[in-house]
């Protein structure tokens, strides 16, 4: 399916939601997988990647290196043994942020590369100090020129590496370009994310040495050869939260089969003590809300297993509806409150204490309005607060949603939610 840039959305708030869908496959673990499959000396095939403009754009990337790409619905063939180009496309790689995770495979493949300062969401500076940082404790030359940075790997070699903070795209990096590097490769202060564990699996089964996937130490044993390899990476936890969050702005009950719930476990809990009733069963999780919302005191995101940073917008919105008071503390990135301005105009009282800290005091309803998404994540909490919102409101900026949400308004629209896209 595609999507415009100039598309919009549509919501006519007061709906309750019923029913079960399909959690979309996670994005944060494609783009990576996508990345490391350039490694494998034969062909990758990758089942049921999202639909989403980020996935595209990262097919694109690999294309225009020379990797030939076919793809079928939604699985994707990536031959790339025929690569010779390591020039990146610098366009496409300023529209999106996980372009950085191009550059342990890439390295890895041609010993050396030329990166732009990636793009992507405008959620704070991300800054890539800790990629370089780690990379020279490779013995990997790094030089930066203006919006270039240069990367040398011919003297790399295997060592210890200490990350300042628990990097997801840092440790995502390291691991892949290690994998091909001659000896042992610890990384300390690793980042845990499920979408680290993922990407290591993945190079695992194409024959990687990758132990402690999971935990704040990861070691890497450099092998010679990755061989090609059939993989659908995990379901998206973020989609799943957002479907729950959804419910429980909303009323009404919903059903997901995932095997990955125990992913949410902070969600989940937060869920249960703001007055949603939930139920788990082996990988069947339910969650029904018919009684008033109350509010949590205090929200704190932080790296997993903590409450990802990834789902504090959504739950900016569901307090802004529930009754009392929450204090949001976002300790990952320091512009992700880029909503306020937009809640606000529906009615919403929230007061931003600074840039990582937010105070929501719940109002009886909000209204709708003509809104504009800044970011993926915040776009998707405002189409949240739309279905909860009484009268019409628009969404514009809906590509920012389309580079993580796979067609998001069907997956509403299935659920009993009024919400077109215009
Ligand atoms: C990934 C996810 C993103 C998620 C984030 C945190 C993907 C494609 N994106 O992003 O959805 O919100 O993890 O869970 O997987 N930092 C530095 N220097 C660096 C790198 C990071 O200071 O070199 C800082 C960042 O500014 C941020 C924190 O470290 O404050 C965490 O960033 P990081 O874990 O690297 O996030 P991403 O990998 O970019």
């Amino acid at each position: 399916m595609s999507y415009k840039v100039r598309d919009r959305l549509k919501i006519i708030g007061g709906k309750k939601l019923k029913g079960e869908v399909k959690v979309q496959t996670s994005k944060n673990a494609t783009l990576p997988i996508m990345s490391a499959s350039l490694l494998a000396e034969g062909k990758v095939y990758l089942k049921d990647c999202p639909d989403i403009i980020d996935v595209q754009n990262m097919a694109k990337i690999l294309k225009k290196l020379g990797a030939n790409i076919v793809r079928t619905q939604d699985d994707y063939l990536i031959d790339s043994s025929n690569i010779k180009d390591v020039c990146l496309d610098y366009d496409l790689c300023k529209t999106m942020r996980s372009s950085i995770f191009l550059l342990g495979s890439t390295l890895a493949k041609f010993q050396s590369i030329c990166l732009t300062m990636p793009g992507g969401c405008k959620i704070g500076k991300r800054p890539i100090d800790i990629h370089i940082e780690a990379f020279r404790r490779l013995n990997v030359k790094v030089t930066q020129l203006d919006d270039f940075v240069f990367f040398n790997a011919s003297k790399a070699r295997a060592g210890k590496i200490r990350l300042k903070l628990p990097s997801v795209g840092a440790t995502e990096n390291i691991v892949q370009f290690a994998c091909k590097l001659k000896g042992k490769t610890i990384i300390y202060n690793s980042a845990r994310e499920p979408e680290v564990v993922d990407l290591c699996n993945f190079l695992n089964k194409m024959g990687a040495k990758i132990y402690g996937a999971g935990t704040k130490k990861i070691t890497i044993i450099g092998v010679e050869k990755l061989q090609g390899v059939e993989y659908k990476p995990i379901s998206d936890r973020i989609v799943l939260g957002t479907l729950l969050v959804a419910t429980a702005i909303c009323g009404g009950t919903i059903r997901l089969i995932d095997k990955n719930i125990n992913q949410n476990k902070k969600l989940i809990e937060i869920l249960a003590l703001m007055g949603c009733q939930i139920n788990i069963k082996n990988d069947i999780i339910t969650l029904s809300r018919d009684v008033p919302l109350k509010s949590v005191q205090k929200i704190c995101t932080g790296y997993y297993p903590n409450f990802p940073t990834d789902l504090q917008s959504m739950l900016m919105v569901l307090n802004c509806v529930a009754n009392g008071q929450t204090r949001i503390e976002e300790q990952v990135f320091e512009n992700r409150f880029l909503i306020v301005g937009e809640l606000k105009k529906m009615g919403a009282k929230i007061d931003i204490v600074n840039n990582h800290t937010a105070i929501v005091s719940g109002v009886r309803q909000l209204k709708a309005g003509k809104l504009k998404a800044y970011d993926l994540r915040g776009g998707a909490s405002l189409v949240l607060a739309g279905l909860v919102a009484k009268g019409e409101t628009i969404i514009e900026n809906v590509h920012y949603i389309d580079r993580g949400y796979c067609h998001i308004e069907n997956m509403l629209k299935s659920l009993g939610a009024d919400i077109e896209r215009i």
